[in-house]
């Protein structure tokens, strides 16, 4: 996971801008392997799956919604959660290291694990919506 930060730092410090999603989804595509393709579908799947590792937070959608245009709300703290979907909420999936931080939080408590470089970018085809 080091190498694709790493990568990502390369690549926004060559082109001096924010990170686009879709700069970070090639990002992790890449990192996934040859041959692998993102595929939006399967990260709505994995966005909906109910993991069965938190009873209190089973899946994405526990506090992200159903729909990441939608606002969420944390399921322990009670706190607001902006749309994740940058079409919604334009500062998602534009600073490497959030993303990351938020990716090894986030995959901890729900799956239980870290996400996959493939996980993670089928997670970004989805809540882009292929933007
Ligand atoms: C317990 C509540 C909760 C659950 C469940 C949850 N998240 Fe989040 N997520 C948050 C909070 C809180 C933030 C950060 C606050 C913010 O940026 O609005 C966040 C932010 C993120 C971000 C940062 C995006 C950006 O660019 O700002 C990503 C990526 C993310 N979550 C992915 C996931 C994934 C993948 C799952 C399921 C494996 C998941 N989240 C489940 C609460 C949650």
């Amino acid at each position: 996971m080091k190498s694709v930060i790493f990568l990502l730092a390369g690549s926004l410090a060559m082109s001096a801008q924010a990170a686009m999603p879709a700069e970070l989804l090639g990002g992790y595509a890449a990192a996934a392997g040859a041959g692998f393709k993102a595929d939006a579908a399967r990260g709505a799947a994995f966005y909906a799956k109910a993991f069965g590792v938190s009873a209190k937070m089973p899946s994405c959608a526990s506090c992200h919604t159903d729909s990441p245009s939608q606002p969420g709300r944390h399921v322990v703290t009670d706190k607001a959660i902006k749309p994740l979907a940058p079409a919604a909420n334009p500062e998602r999936f534009s600073d490497p290291a959030k993303v990351e931080k938020w990716f090894k939080r986030n995959c901890s408590e729900v799956v239980g694990r870290e996400c996959t470089a493939a996980e993670k970018a089928d997670f970004i085809a989805f809540v882009t919506g292929g933007r």
